[in-house]
């Protein structure tokens, strides 16, 4: 008898729900995306957020419980995501999940989004026939957190076969999300939103070709001489420099104007952009994410070799990015330890995860008791 699991997550801007049996076989994983809503704001508007949570959570739940041809009285548990995100939003799903789950008289568990995106990986690697070897380190990157873990796993008490895993902080921003530097910079440059996927088509136009000798020279950009812990990262320095740079340049004006207007015509497709993109802007962006991107791999790979870990795991929205997986896969094929990713689908914020993650803890004995509450800040332990 498989067991199985109604995920729900709306930490963010997505209304998710999956259900999945015994936390590795997706049987359906539903995703409502507020990017259209959001997007006259260049960014997530929390109050709204909630709103649209409140419209999809219902549909959304059925849809999944469609896909997988099941009723609601064949759901074995519910596990939902308690933080770290919007408050307003996470209570949507939280409140949803946990008035289910009494109707029901099934078990209630609460997920940390962050443990969610580290079985994003799981997920995809018990898809692909593999599994990582713990202890691994764990690079959460995406608009909302750019945190590293180092991730330890012991088999579940009650189903071995599932992993209970426990984290140590390594590191993690001290200002932007790297996600959160990609979509800022995307603004500032019109190219729309959200920036992470059009900066990373648009790279691959880049004249210099910085993007595709990835782990290469990025002039403009040196990183960040963060002084302490050498597994920290800093994103808005660069944020700040291509700012700076476009300021100072007032030949990128007209062009930046033009591609305003274009995105508000609704042309929004990278070679829509890109044609309005001059070869010192393509440049600009090209250098822009291989700056990033190398800050991220370089960080986390000197915290895998110095921590005598057995892989790598990355997982998060930028996660999804091309670049930042050529340079992990090239570290990996030149010797380096293995990585792991995520499918691009399962990058993002997904219910899937979330019902993975709490088939574990469900597999470990805990259940989220009646008092549960939404938490905008939750340390992953
Ligand atoms: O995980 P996610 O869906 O939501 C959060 O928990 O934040 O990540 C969304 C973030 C956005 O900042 C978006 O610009 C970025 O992930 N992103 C990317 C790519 N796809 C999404 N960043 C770089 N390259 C991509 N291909
Ligand atoms: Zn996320």
């Amino acid at each position: 008898m498989m067991i199985r699991i109604l995920g729900i997550e709306s930490s963010c801007d997505e209304t998710a729900a999956a259900i999945v049996a015994d936390g590795r076989e997706i049987l359906s994983n539903v995703v409502a995306s507020q990017v259209e809503v959001h997007r006259k704001y260049g960014g997530v508007v929390p109050e709204i957020a909630s709103r649209e949570h409140l419209r999809h959570i219902v549909p959304v739940v059925r849809e999944a419980l469609d896909r997988a041809g099941m009723c609601l009285a064949d759901v074995d548990a519910v596990g939902v995501t308690r933080g770290p995100g919007l408050v307003g939003a996470l209570l949507v799903g939280l409140t949803y999940g946990k008035v289910l789950a009494q109707a029901l008289g099934k078990p209630l568990v609460a997920v940390n989004h962050l443990e969610g995106h580290v079985h994003a990986v799981l997920l995809e690697a018990h898809r692909a026939g593999a599994q990582p070897e713990f202890p691994a380190v764990c690079l959460i990157v995406s608009g909302g957190h750019t945190q590293l873990y180092g991730v330890a796993a012991a088999p579940a008490a009650e189903d071995p076969a599932a992993l209970q895993l426990s984290y140590q902080r390594l590191g993690g921003t001290r200002d932007d999300a790297a996600g959160e530097a990609y979509d800022k910079v995307a603004k500032l440059l019109a190219l729309g939103y959200p920036g992470g996927p059009i900066i990373d088509q648009l790279a691959a136009w880049s004249p210099t070709g910085a993007a595709i000798a990835g782990y290469g020279a990025s002039p403009k950009f040196a990183p960040p001489k963060l002084r302490g812990n050498p597994y920290d990262f800093s994103f808005s320095g660069i944020k700040t420099a291509v700012l700076y740079y476009v300021r100072d340049h007032a030949e990128f004006q007209p062009e930046i104007a033009a591609r305003k207007a274009a995105l508000q015509e609704g042309k929004r497709s990278a070679a829509e952009i890109a044609a309005l993109c001059s070869p010192a802007t393509l440049d600009l962006i090209s250098q822009f994410q291989s700056a990033v991107v190398r800050d991220l791999a370089a960080r986390t790979l000197a915290a895998a070799r110095e921590t005598g870990v057995r892989s790598v795991l990355v997982s998060g929205g930028v996660a999804a990015n091309s670049e930042l997986r050529r340079v992990f896969d090239a570290s990996a094929q030149s010797g380096g330890l293995p990585v792991f990713f995520p499918s691009r689908a399962l990058s993002t914020d997904n219910a899937a995860m979330i019902a993975a993650a709490a088939y574990s803890r469900l597999m470990s004995g805990e259940r989220a008791g009646e008092d549960l509450d939404a938490e905008a800040v939750l340390p992953l332990i």
